[in-house]
């Protein structure tokens, strides 16, 4: 995946942004039309989690094999069904494997574009959310949101890149889950996560989880956000949210123009990809 070359028509980038795969064993061979439009329109692939219906290693294997035809390097972070099984790790590892730049509060420079990216948790929004306040559990549950908003934050941080692209499976705002049950809101994300995402100045934020909201957004600070479920985007007949804008100059980013990427650590060190994860 380190020796994609991304297009290079009229000094544009465009992300393929999709998230709620769900892969099993039913799966197979059902991304073809998929990876067309990625190979034919995008400069990267984004998976926004859920890559697994049940999170097996099986079940990536799987999703690895039929996204290996991919052309562009694909960046993701995991979803709450990827921890299902208890074996999130061996699922990065065969990510990491495959070349995929899974990001667990990590960053990665593509073609001078930034990607920060963190699972998020839940835990509702604005003056409805959790508070951490009576038993441990609680307190647990809250610290949980905190330390991935703080995880994303830290990710945005580490790029110095013009553009910057906050990745998340949870929601951070509940504008994208309008058509989801209103009861269910505080499990499909958190206000928490969006507060790094604005302070840090990022341009646009990507997430899934939330099968049947809405898929575009504007928080009252301007930011863009953008639910690309994959079910979501099916209702619109689409495989991919195609996000297209003016490739930005190099300064800033640590990209040669080889087409080749780099992983930045939390001080905005080159970390080795072995540790990417
Ligand atoms: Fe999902
Ligand atoms: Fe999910």
């Amino acid at each position: 995946m380190e020796e994609a070359t991304t297009r290079d028509s009229a000094r544009t980038f465009t992300v393929a942004a999709v998230g709620d795969l769900h892969y099993s064993d039913e799966s197979r061979g059902s991304l073809s039309e998929l990876v067309r439009t990625v190979n034919r329109e995008a400069d990267v692939l984004a998976l926004l989690g859920d890559l697994t219906t049940h999170g097996r290693v099986r079940q990536v294997e799987q999703l690895v094999e039929d996204l290996a035809p991919v052309e562009v390097p694909i960046v993701c972070v995991l979803g709450n069904h990827d921890h299902e099984a208890g074996e999130a790790k061996e699922i990065t590892r065969t990510l990491c494997d495959a070349g995929v730049h899974v990001l667990d509060g990590d960053s990665v420079v593509i073609e001078g574009v930034g990607f920060a990216g963190t699972k998020g948790f839940a835990g509702g929004f604005g003056r409805g959310a959790l508070a951490p306040f009576g038993e441990d559990l609680i307190k647990e549950f809250v610290q949980h949101a905190l330390d991935e908003a703080l995880k994303l934050e830290n990710a945005l941080r580490a790029l110095n890149t013009p553009v910057r692209v906050a990745l998340l499976h949870y929601a951070p705002t509940a504008e994208t889950l309008v058509g989801e049950p209103e009861i269910i809101y505080p499990f499909l994300g958190s206000s928490r996560l969006l507060q790094p995402i604005e302070t840090m100045e990022a341009d646009v934020v990507f997430h899934g989880h939330a099968h049947h909201g809405t898929r575009h957004a504007v928080t009252a600070a301007g930011l863009p956000v953008y639910n690309v479920a994959l079910p979501l985007l099916r209702e619109d007949d689409e495989w991919v949210h195609l996000w297209t804008i003016p490739l930005p100059d190099r300064r800033g980013g640590e990209d040669d123009g080889s087409g080749e990427t780099e992983a930045v650590g939390p001080e905005g060190s080159v970390i080795d990809e072995e540790l990417h994860r």
